[in-house]
C-alpha cells in the first residue's frame, strides 16, 4: 500500500464503523494557549474527552498533522525520528471503550493491512488486568505475547498542562530476530529495532489537572494513535521512513539538485534535510513564522539545524526553501492549505536562510576552532560563555551548539549560559521610569500583600476605596509625604493596568483631606493593578479612603485606538486573507501599531482599501458588544485569539456584529462611531514574514491634521504664497535652482581654467616633462578633472597633481599625457604615496588616479609628495 491509500484505508474502516471523519486540525492549537503545537490527534478533542463540549457524534477518525520537536536531535540519526508526522487515529467520546478499540486495532492491524497475527505483541499498563483478559481470552493473544509495563510506559498523560489521560496498550510488530539485540529475554520494551511499536490505543478515564492531581472523567474515551510514517515502512518493507514512497520523492528531489549522493542512506543529512524543510512547509502554512521565542523559536531551531546538515552536504546556497514547492506538490492534495500559502512560506524561509548563512560559516569555524583546543587540552565541557557567543552573534540555538558539542564528544556547560542570559537580559531590562531594577520585586511583594485588585474601569470612570498598600521607589511604606514618588494600590479601582498591548491608565487619587497622587501609568501584576507615580500635595497613608479617577479623555483616545485595532485587523484578513494573524499590538492615547503574519509590503491601493473599510465600519456607528463566556464557546463561535496567549477560562468577547470579534481584556468604545476617523501613518516590516501598521484615529487625526496645516502655513508663509499656489512655486523653484547650479558650474570651470596660464607658468620642468601640483579652492571632482585635461590639452608633456577640499572632504587627482607615461610616470602609484597624507588611500591607471580623503591640512603636503614622486620618476631630484 502506498502512503495515501493507507490513509484512506483507514478511515475507510472506521467510517463503516460510524466514525465521523473529521479533517486534521491545524498544527497551532487554536483553543489551546498551553501547547505550542498540535501533538497528537487527540488534541483537537481534547474539550470533548473533558466533557466540556459536546458534539453531534461520539466517534471520530482522523489522519491529523502533528508536531513534536522532543526528538529534534535524533532526526537524520536513525531510521523513524521526525519531528513532523501523521497520526492515524479512532476516538470515541463516551462511546464505546477499551473492548471495541481493541477489536478494531487487532482487525484493522491483521485484516486490512495483513500484519501476520503471531508477529504481532502487545503492552498493558501493568494494572490494567481487564486490557490483559480482553488480548488474551478475547482476541486470543498467547499470554507470552502480552507485556505489562510501567507508567512511564503506558500511562498517557495529558496533551499540555491539563486533560484526559489513562492508561494505554500498545501494539508492536515483531520484524524478527535479524532486527535485534540478540538478547533471549528481547521483548516489547527492548530499545533495540526487533519490536517496533506502532499503535497506540489510549482508555482515556481520568483528568489530570494543572497540579497534576487525577479525578475520574465523567465519561470514558478512547484515543488511538498510529504514525502514519512508521506504519508505511513496516507494509512496505523498507528500512527507513525516508524510503517510504512519498518522503522518498523529497529525498531524490535533495539529491538531484543538489548533486549529492545517498550514500548511508539510512542516517544521512538528506534524511535532515527532507524531514525538517517538510516540517518548516507545514507548520509556516499553519501561521507560525520563524522568531526569537517561543513557537517560532522552535521554527528558528529546525531551519538552522537544517542548514547546519546542508553545510555537511556542501550545500552552501539556499536550498530548504527550494523544497517547499515538492512538498506542496505531494502533500497539498491532502492539505489544501499548503497550497494557499506556498508563495509566502518559501519567501519568509529564503530570507531566514540567508540570514543565518551568513553568519554559519563564521560561526562553525569558531566553535570547530573552540572545540578543538578544548580536546587538545583534554578538557570535556565547552564554556556557557562560547555557546552565549555563538548564540548571541553567531545566531546558533544552544540546542544545536549542544548537539555539535555532543558529536564531538562535549558538553556545554548549560547553567554558565543561562548566566550569560541572565546578564544580557538584567542589562536590556526595562525598569521603573527611576531605573531601579529591584522594583520589579517591590511590585511582586505588593501584589503578594494586597492580592488581587477588582478591575471597574469598563464600567465606572472612578471608585472611592481604601489604600490597601503603598510603596516608595525604594520599598514598601506606610505613608507617602507631598513630593514623594512611589505607588499604591487599592481592592478595586478604574485604572486599566497595562496589559495585552494596551497601556496604562493615568489619573488621580486624592483623599478628602487634600491629598493628591498623579497617577503617570498603571502597572498590572498577577492580578493587582499598582498605580504609580508621585504624591504631588498632602499626605497619604495605608488605610485612607481615596477617589481614585482616571484621566477620561486619555482613556477614550485609548478606547478608540483599541476598538480600531480590532477593526484593522478583521480589514487585514478581508483583503489580505485568512492568513494574517496577530503577533503584537500596542495601544496607546496617540496611536495604535499592529504587527502580523504577512509575507510582503502592502501595496498603496491595499493600504487605501484596508483604510476605508475601517473608516466605513466607524462611520456605520455599529454598537460594540462585550461579553463574558466560556472560552471553549468563544473559540467555537469563531473569536480571533492570540496565539501566544494565556486565557482563563473565562473570557472577554468583543464584537462589532457582522465585522470583528476577539477575546479581549482591554476597554473599548461602546458604538464604531466614538472612533471618529481612522488614519494609517506607517507601514513597515517589524521581522521576517512580518508586517506593521501603525494608525491614528480621533483626536489624533485632528492633531496630525494640525500639525501638517502648521507646516503647509509656514511654508505658504516663505513663499508668500497661497494653499493652491504652493506646489507650483516649490516646482518653479526647484528649476531654477537647477538652472542655477548649471551657471555656476560653468563660471567655476571658466574661473579655473581661467588661471590656468599662471599654474602652467609655475611648472617644474623634468627631462622635457611639465610637473604640476596645485591646489584649488572648493572644486569638486568634475571640475578637478576638467582643469587637468585643460592643462594637459596645453602641455603635450605633462604630470598635472591637483588637489582640493570641498565641502570638508579632502581630494587628489594626478593626469599624464602619453609622453609623460611613456617616460615611467604613473599616475596610480604617485596617488598611492601621496593621499595618505590626507588620511585617504586610492589609485587608478598610469594616465588617470584620484583620492578621497579625511584630513582636509594634508592636501599641501600631499601635493608635495606627489610632485616629489613624479620629479623622481623622471629621473630628476
Ligand atoms: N494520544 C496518544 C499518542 O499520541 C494516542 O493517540 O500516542
Amino acid at each position: 500500500m502506498k502512503v495515501n491509500e493507507l490513509r484512506e484505508s483507514f478511515l475507510d474502516f472506521f467510517k463503516e464503523r460510524g466514525h465521523r471523519i473529521v479533517p486534521s486540525s491545524a498544527l497551532i492549537p487554536r483553543d489551546d494557549p498551553t501547547l505550542l503545537f498540535t501533538t497528537a490527534g487527540m488534541v483537537q478533542f481534547k474539550p470533548m474527552f473533558a466533557g466540556t463540549v459536546t458534539l453531534d457524534y461520539t466517534r471520530a477518525a482522523t489522519v491529523q498533522k502533528c508536531l513534536r520537536t522532543s526528538d529534534l536531535e535524533n532526526v537524520g540519526k536513525t531510521a523513524r525520528h521526525c519531528t513532523f508526522f501523521e497520526m492515524l487515529g479512532n476516538f470515541s467520546f463516551g462511546d464505546y471503550f477499551k473492548k471495541e478499540a481493541i477489536e478494531y486495532a487487532w482487525d484493522y492491524s491483521t485484516r486490512v493491512i495483513g500484519f501476520p497475527k503471531d508477529a504481532i505483541w502487545v503492552s498493558v499498563y501493568e494494572k490494567d488486568d481487564e486490557a490483559v483478559e480482553l488480548w488474551n481470552k478475547h482476541i486470543g493473544v498467547p499470554g507470552e505475547k502480552i507485556v505489562r509495563l510501567g507508567k512511564k510506559d503506558n500511562f498517557w498523560g495529558p496533551a499540555g498542562d491539563s486533560g484526559a489521560c489513562g492508561p494505554c496498550s500498545e501494539l508492536y510488530l515483531d520484524r524478527g530476530p535479524s532486527y535485534g539485540c540478540g538478547d533471549a529475554e528481547c521483548k516489547p520494551g527492548c530499545e533495540c529495532d526487533r519490536f517496533l511499536e506502532f499503535w497506540n490505543l489510549v482508555f482515556n478515564q481520568f483528568y489530570q489537572d494543572t497540579n497534576g492531581a487525577l479525578s475520574p472523567l465523567p465519561q470514558t474515551g478512547i484515543d488511538t494513535g498510529m504514525g502514519l510514517e512508521r506504519l508505511a515502512t513496516l507494509i512496505q518493507n523498507v528500512e527507513t521512513i525516508f524510503s517510504t514512497d512519498e518522503l522518498m520523492q523529497l529525498v531524490n528531489f535533495v539529491c538531484r539538485e543538489s548533486g549529492v549522493s545517498y550514500e548511508g542512506k539510512n542516517i544521512s543529512p538528506v534524511n535532515v534535510l527532507v524531514e525538517h524543510a517538510r516540517a518548516l512547509t507545514f507548520a509556516m502554512s499553519d501561521g507560525a513564522y520563524p522568531s526569537n521565542d517561543g513557537r517560532g523559536y522552535v521554527l528558528r531551531r529546525i531551519l538552522r539545524r537544517a542548514l547546519r546538515f546542508g553545510r555537511q552536504l556542501g550545500i552552501s546556497d539556499p536550498f530548504i526553501h527550494r523544497m517547499v514547492k515538492p512538498v506542496v506538490d505531494i502533500y497539498g492534495v491532502q492539505y489544501p492549505e499548503l497550497l494557499k500559502s506556498l508563495d509566502n512560506v518559501s519567501r519568509v524561509l529564503q530570507g531566514e536562510e540567508v540570514r543565518f548563512l551568513e553568519t554559519l560559516e563564521n560561526g562553525m569555524d569558531r566553535l570547530e576552532e573552540g572545540m578543538k583546543s578544548l580536546q587538545g587540552r583534554g578538557e570535556k565541557t565547552l564554556p556557557g560563555k562560547d555557546a552565549f557567543i555563538l548564540y548571541d552573534t553567531f545566531g546558533f540555538p544552544l540546542e544545536m551548539t549542544n548537539e555539535i558539542a555532543g558529536e564531538n564528544g562535549l558538553a556545554v556547560d548549560i547553567p554558565g549560559f543561562d548566566a550569560e542570559m541572565d546578564k544580557q537580559r538584567q542589562r536590556g531590562k526595562q525598569s521603573w521610569k527611576a531605573g531601579d531594577l529591584g522594583i520589579e520585586r517591590l511590585f511582586e511583594s505588593a501584589s503578594k500583600e494586597a492580592g488581587d485588585t477588582a478591575f471597574r474601569g469598563y464600567e465606572q470612570n472612578s471608585v472611592r476605596a481604601k489604600i490597601s498598600v503603598m510603596g516608595s521607589e525604594a520599598k514598601l511604606v506606610k505613608s507617602l509625604l507631598a513630593g514623594e514618588k512611589g505607588f499604591i494600590v487599592l481592592p478595586e479601582t478604574p485604572f486599566y493596568g497595562e496589559s495585552g498591548g494596551q497601556v496604562g491608565d493615568q489619573g488621580l487619587i486624592s483623599s478628602e483631606k487634600g491629598a493628591v497622587f498623579r497617577v503617570d501609568d498603571t502597572r498590572k501584576l498577577n492580578k493587582t493593578m499598582i498605580h504609580v507615580g508621585e504624591l504631588v500635595e498632602g499626605a497619604l497613608s495605608a488605610g485612607d479612603e481615596v477617589t481614585a479617577e482616571i484621566d477620561i479623555v486619555r482613556r477614550n483616545l485609548i478606547r478608540a485606538n483599541h476598538t480600531a485595532t480590532h477593526l484593522l485587523q478583521a480589514s487585514l484578513r478581508r483583503v489580505l486573507g485568512d492568513h494574517v494573524h496577530q503577533t503584537g499590538s500596542l495601544v496607546e492615547p496617540e496611536r495604535l501599531r499592529f504587527d502580523f503574519t504577512h509575507f510582503k509590503a502592502l501595496a498603496e491601493d491595499e493600504l487605501m482599501q484596508i483604510e476605508d473599510l475601517v473608516n466605513d465600519v466607524i462611520w456605520r456607528a455599529i454598537p460594540v458588544n462585550t461579553q463574558v463566556r466560556d472560552l471553549d464557546e468563544a473559540v467555537k463561535l469563531g473569536a480571533m485569539a492570540v496565539f501566544d496567549e494565556k486565557y482563563e477560562d473565562k473570557v472577554r468577547v468583543v464584537s462589532v456584529p457582522g465585522f470583528s470579534m476577539e477575546l479581549c481584556g482591554g476597554t473599548h468604545m461602546d458604538n464604531t462611531g466614538k472612533i471618529g476617523a481612522f488614519k494609517i501613518m506607517r507601514e513597515a516590516s517589524p521581522g521576517a514574514g512580518m508586517r506593521r501598521i501603525e494608525a491614528i484615529t480621533l483626536k489624533g487625526v485632528l492633531e496630525r491634521m494640525k500639525a501638517n496645516g502648521a507646516i503647509v502655513s509656514s511654508i505658504m508663509g516663505a513663499l508668500n504664497a497661497t494653499e493652491s499656489e504652493v506646489l507650483r512655486r516649490v516646482s518653479d523653484l526647484q528649476e531654477r535652482v537647477r538652472g542655477l547650479e548649471k551657471e555656476l558650474e560653468k563660471t567655476r570651470t571658466k574661473n579655473i581654467t581661467a588661471d590656468m596660464d599662471g599654474i602652467i607658468a609655475r611648472a617644474i620642468e623634468v627631462s622635457g616633462t611639465k610637473i604640476i601640483a596645485h591646489q584649488v579652492a572648493g572644486a569638486g571632482v568634475e571640475e578637478l578633472r576638467a582643469l587637468a585635461d585643460a592643462i594637459r590639452v596645453k602641455c603635450r608633456d605633462s604630470v598635472v597633481c591637483l588637489g582640493s577640499e570641498s565641502n570638508g572632504k579632502p581630494m587628489l587627482l594626478c593626469a599624464a599625457t602619453p609622453p609623460a607615461v611613456g617616460k615611467g610616470v604613473d599616475s596610480g602609484a604617485i596617488i598611492k604615496k601621496a593621499s595618505p597624507h590626507i588620511g585617504g588611500g586610492g589609485g587608478g591607471r598610469k594616465d588617470m588616479a584620484q583620492a578621497g580623503g579625511k584630513d582636509a591640512k594634508g592636501i599641501a603636503r600631499a601635493l608635495e609628495e606627489a610632485l616629489k614622486t613624479a620629479q623622481s620618476m623622471l629621473g630628476g631630484q
